[in-house]
């Protein structure tokens, strides 16, 4: 007998006999993981992924080119564009673990995706103040709330980060066009919990289609785009922070969102209307409620 099938013979439950017997074995051999989440997160894959593969009979060229598809993920991510975080919010992937991770029921506003284009150190406004910081050609938007916690007690200086798209859809940081940090601020809110600022109202905008995400959205017949909204990340001590967006109930793509980030609750009330010099403005009031937690900040995706 060879030495290797004598080592064989001493651990008769590793030998694969047919398609069968090979998701126990895997299991059996990441069985002594110490760390017991790890141990649970990556048995839940086997047995799914091992399924999934049974379920939809992947041939070699396939499965091929399913692992060349996520090395072309990797490759495409840099400094600028997490095309890992896109794949994961394209499939829905990203919401539903915002969904699962928050407290169920209307009691606390609901989070949604943080997406790529926040950026740390916005700058601090006061009450009221424009967050365009030059020429911005748009609809003048006003928008106001209030933010409290879960008993409906105000926050008082609580910390509104805003930020959004310009009129034709672009983050300040993808367009050159854009003076640094235009359409970003930092608010506080008064003893109330109220907030205001100015701004103009944003456009909706498609997400990156150049790596191979695009790639999918096309093979699906989809389309890329997100409808207007504005991201909002509210933060107080005691509370855990809430990132969200806000989505503009009369915007184009409203039900189809590529990245499934519109929840009910989150569509505010656009109202728009014509002053007295008959030039279109609009106003938004949302309220914000905090549930409590530990305040944290993400890591900016863009540094
Ligand atoms: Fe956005």
């Amino acid at each position: 007998m060879s030495a290797s099938l004598q080592q064989n013979s001493a651990h008769p439950d590793g030998i694969v006999r047919g398609e069968s017997s090979l998701t126990d074995i895997v299991l059996r051999a990441m069985a002594g993981t110490p760390d017991s989440r790890l141990l649970e997160i990556f048995t839940a894959l086997v047995k799914h992924a091992h399924a999934f593969v049974r379920e939809t009979r992947i041939t070699e060229e396939e499965f091929e080119k399913g692992i060349d598809f996520l090395v072309r993920i990797g490759q495409a991510t840099g400094p600028s564009k997490n095309e890992g975080v896109l794949l994961a919010d394209l499939l829905g992937i990203s919401t539903l673990v915002s969904l699962l991770n928050s407290r169920r029921g209307n009691e606390v506003t609901a989070s949604t995706l943080l997406g790529p284009f926040w950026r740390a150190n916005a700058p601090r406004c006061n009450p009221g103040d424009d967050i365009v910081r030059g020429a911005t050609e748009g609809i003048p938007l006003l928008v106001s709330g209030r933010v409290t916690d879960d008993k409906g007690r105000p926050l008082a200086g609580a910390d509104v980060d805003v930020w959004q798209a310009s009129p034709v859809g672009y983050y300040e940081n993808q367009d050159p066009d854009q003076p640094d940090m235009n359409l970003r601020g930092l608010f506080t809110t008064d003893n109330d919990g109220r907030f205001h600022f100015r701004t103009v109202r944003p456009a909706g905008y498609p997400v990156p289609t150049d790596g191979p995400c695009g790639e999918l959205l096309h093979a699906q017949k989809r389309h890329p785009y997100r409808p207007a909204h504005l991201h909002f990340m509210i933060s107080a001590s005691g509370c855990k922070t809430l990132v969200t967006q806000v989505f503009a109930d009369d915007s184009e793509h409203l039900n189809s969102d590529a990245v499934f980030a519109v929840l009910e609750q989150l569509v505010g009330n656009f109202e728009q209307y014509t002053d007295a010099s008959g030039k279109p403005c609009a106003t938004l009031r949302y309220d914000f409620v905090l549930e409590p937690g530990i305040r944290t900040f993400p890591t900016p995706p863009i540094p």
